[in-house]
């Protein structure tokens, strides 16, 4: 079975005010006289999603017509973020930018982040209306309380799991007080690694994650849970999946 977008080809593991993480984010230039270099996760995925950036986009651009489960979650998101009228949403792992466009369809003004300078300009080339930005979210260039709502579709799932406490930091950091985010990922408890993907040579790890865990972990960064869905794998169609599917909503507390 072709694996899907994002398991091309997952590990386990009360709320308070966004966790101290949130002070101390990832630097490429150190933070104060402490020189830091750049972590082999954060290389290998640049540069892996830099390699399949256009196969990419052929393949998965038209994903989301086979998941009205998917679109529904989205949907269900954008309204929320609406409703909340907090601000802007940010699409963290953006990638090509598709699920951005489909936010932006949906009236939420959306922009798109993405640690991979090569899936920002297929974004940029593909929506030029919308805006793309080269960026990680373990250092989000985003000032404190500017978002109404943060998406982190497939993309947390490339972090190790000692470094999710402060990716979730930086997203409880840059929303506004009841402002949301929504997370989609695969649920498992195994990580898999990936020497090729599209037909590129890559570098990647792509990690399972159970939903209570990933839940748990929100809430240390101080986000509340508000929804969960998990969805059994299209087996089916264009985009077989082997795994059940989990998308989180949480809330920053207002
Ligand atoms: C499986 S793709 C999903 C892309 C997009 N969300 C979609 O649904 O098409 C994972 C994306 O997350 C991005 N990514 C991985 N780690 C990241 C990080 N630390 N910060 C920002 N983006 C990251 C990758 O560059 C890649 O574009």
């Amino acid at each position: 079975m072709r694996p899907t977008p994002f398991d091309w080809p997952s590990v386990p593991g009360g709320t308070r005010p966004c966790s101290a993480w949130a002070l101390r984010p990832y630097s490429p230039c150190g933070i104060g006289s402490v020189a830091m270099t750049e972590p082999d996760f954060l290389r290998d995925t640049r540069a892996s999603y830099d390699a399949v950036a256009t196969a990419y986009a052929e393949r998965f651009g038209d994903e989301l017509d086979a998941r009205p489960l998917d679109r529904g979650m989205l949907a269900g998101f954008a309204e929320v973020v609406r409703a909340a009228g907090a601000g802007p949403v940010a699409d963290v792992g953006c990638g090509t930018g598709r699920v951005t466009a489909y936010l932006d369809g949906l009236g939420v003004p959306a922009f798109g982040i993405d640690l991979s300078p090569g899936m920002i300009e297929v974004a940029r080339r593909t929506y030029p209306g919308l805006r793309f930005e080269v960026g990680s979210m373990l250092a989000l260039d985003l000032p404190d309380a500017s978002l109404g709502g943060l998406l982190a579709w497939y993309s947390v799932i490339h972090v190790p799991d000692e470094r999710v406490p402060e990716a979730f930091a930086e997203f409880c950091r840059v929303l506004a007080p009841g402002g949301l985010v929504l997370l989609g990922f695969q649920v498992g408890d195994d990580s898999v690694h990936r020497s090729e993907g599209l037909g590129h040579p890559v570098a990647l790890d792509f990690r399972r994650r159970r939903p209570e865990w990933v839940a748990e972990l929100l809430g240390q960064a101080g986000l509340e849970v508000r929804a969960r869905l998990l969805r059994e794998p299209d087996d089916d169609g264009d985009f077989p999946e082997r795994d059940q599917q989990a998308f989180l909503l949480a809330r920053k507390p207002a």
